[in-house]
Formats: structure tokens, C-alpha cells, sequence
């Protein structure tokens, strides 16, 4: 009843104040009643604040990849919240075997037609590999490509304490910065494998102190991926900024996967956090194969297909 009055009766300004004055426990009250409001919001264009807003009131966050026009306008007409131009298009688009040949201007002509598409998400780009790690201007440099000459909302970039100068470099310019630890494919020659990151408690310490300090350095957001779920959910709960995981469980803030996995259109491997919604792959070829059928037996086109 107490919560109840005050939700209706404070505004924001003396919530604001209140919460500057160190009381926790009323803080929490206008909080969660903030937010509560904020869990039914319709955004008409996801930002990086909404992002913020949908973590503190538990509304999860949906996220996918695009590389195109075509489907980013499919993706974006589902009412996703964040669509990731990622470097998996080195994969996916291109049919390499890892994320590092993809360069900067491949990542804007990618990036630029899923912004020609998008009304609704937040689009993030992927800064390719070789293009922030060496110093932070190059860095700066390449965030700049990237939001200028794509129209990107923001950037993302993998690792920790180790690129944390490039990081800051690209934050003190106005640019949101999503991070992403745990297994970070454009290590994965270090790496040598894309099994679970993080088991070890080394390496989890570590995982735990970069995600703080990714939080402290002013990253809007975090991807989490292939670490075990019970890391993950105390990352989550470390931070105030959104975690999002592929294959890091669902206590978690939101969840990503590549489109063309999701949609079955990649088939060559499954690990076990791919959920197929779709086998479109299959259902492509079967369509193909009935149009090849159909031109050959002249049965396409027909009288009503032609002018
Ligand atoms: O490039 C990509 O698709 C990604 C996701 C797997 C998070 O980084």
C-alpha cells in the first residue's frame, strides 16, 4: 500500500533525489514501479536506453542476425528488439571458415542495407577483426566508418581488460559500444576450439572482472556466449547492463542466435543451444527442385504467366 502511494504520488525528479540521498530500500519501491510501467512500454524504436529499461523491469531481450536487406525488413517486421550485422557473415554470407577474413568495408555494405530495411531495432555492427585491436585511433577510426558510412547505432567489439583502450577511445567519441566475452570467435586460433569458454575458475574470474569492468567503462551491453549458464546468471546478475546469451542458459537478460541457423538455413553443424525454428534449407531445395521440374517438363511457364 505504502509502495503504492508513493509509485503514484512521487515523481521523478524526488525519486531521483531520493535515490541520490542513498535510500536504498525506498529506491528500490520507485524503481520497481518505474520499470513496471516501463515492462508494458511499446517502443516504437528500440534504443540503447530501452535496452537498460527492459533489464531492470525483466523483460527479456530478442536479438538476431541480418546481413541484407530482405531479411533484416523480415526480422525487423517481427517486432525484434536488437539486429546484430555480425562478423558471422564472414561465415554465413561468404562461406569462410572463420570470422577473420571479413573486413571493414565488407561490414558497412552488410550493415548498410539491413539500416535501408530497419523501422523498429536497434541495428549493431560487429567491428571485424584487425580493425580496432592494434591502437585505439584505428579503433575510433573504424567505429566512425561504421556509423557514418552504414548508419549503425552502435558497434561491438569482443574481449576484456585487453582492448579496454580501444573501448574508451570509441565511448569518449559518443559511440555506444555492446562487449562480448566468453567465446569470442575471432580468437578462436587461441582458442583452438569452439567448446564451452570460462569452466575453469580462472578463467571465469577473469570473465566475471571484464564484464564489470566493460559495465564501468560505459558499454551499453554485453553478449555472452558459449560459457556454462551458472557463470552467466551471476555475470547478469553483477552487472545493470543487459547480458545477452547464445548458449550461456536463460537466466540471462536476452537471447541471440544467427538468423540463418535459427531459420535452418545453415545445416552443417548443431550445437546444443541452437533452437531450429525452421527447416528452410530443406524446404528451399524442394522448391527449387519443383521449379526445375517445371521448366523442364514446360509445364512454366503457363498460359497465365505470360503476357
Ligand atoms: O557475429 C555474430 O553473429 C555474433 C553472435 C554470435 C553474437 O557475434
Amino acid at each position: 500500500m505504502f509502495s503504492m502511494l508513493i509509485s503514484i504520488f512521487v515523481p521523478q525528479q524526488i525519486h531521483d533525489r531520493v535515490s541520490c540521498l542513498g535510500l536504498s530500500a525506498l529506491n528500490n519501491v520507485f524503481l520497481k514501479k518505474n520499470y513496471m510501467s516501463a515492462a508494458a512500454k511499446v517502443y516504437k524504436r528500440v534504443t540503447t536506453n530501452a535496452l537498460i529499461e527492459m533489464k531492470a523491469s525483466g523483460t527479456k531481450i530478442s536479438m538476431l542476425t541480418a546481413y541484407d536487406y530482405s531479411m533484416a525488413k523480415a526480422v525487423d517486421a517481427a517486432n525484434i528488439d536488437v539486429i546484430l550485422v555480425g562478423d558471422s557473415a564472414s561465415n554465413v554470407m561468404s562461406g569462410h571458415e572463420t570470422t577473420l577474413p571479413i573486413t571493414v568495408d565488407q561490414m558497412i555494405y552488410h550493415a548498410s542495407a539491413v539500416v535501408n530495411a530497419v523501422k523498429r531495432a536497434l541495428v549493431v555492427v560487429d567491428l571485424p577483426f584487425g580493425s580496432y585491436q592494434s591502437d585505439p585511433k584505428e579503433a575510433l577510426r573504424s567505429s566512425i566508418r561504421i556509423m557514418k558510412e552504414a548508419g549503425a547505432h552502435a558497434v561491438k567489439i569482443e574481449g576484456g581488460a585487453e582492448i579496454k583502450d580501444s573501448m574508451l577511445r570509441i565511448l569518449n567519441a559518443g559511440i555506444p559500444v555492446m562487449g562480448h566475452l566468453g567465446l569470442t570467435p575471432q580468437s578462436i586460433y587461441k582458442f583452438g576450439t569452439y567448446t564451452v569458454r570460462a569452466r575453469e575458475e580462472a578463467e571465469a574470474e577473469k570473465l566475471l572482472e571484464d564484464a564489470k569492468l566493460l559495465e564501468q567503462l560505459g558499454c551499453f551491453a554485453l553478449v555472452l556466449e558459449k560459457i556454462p549458464a551458472a557463470l552467466a546468471k551471476k555475470v547478469a546478475k553483477a552487472v545493470q547492463i543487459p547480458v545477452i546469451g547464445i548458449g550461456a542458459g536463460g537466466d540471462v537478460d536476452g537471447q541471440v542466435l544467427v538468423l540463418h541457423d535459427m531459420l535452418g538455413l545453415t545445416t552443417e553443424f548443431s550445437p546444443r543451444f541452437l533452437r531450429r525454428y525452421m527447416h528452410l534449407y530443406d524446404q528451399m531445395t524442394t522448391a527449387i527442385k519443383q521449379y526445375v521440374k517445371d521448366v523442364k517438363s514446360n509445364d512454366f511457364p503457363n498460359k497465365d504467366e505470360q503476357y
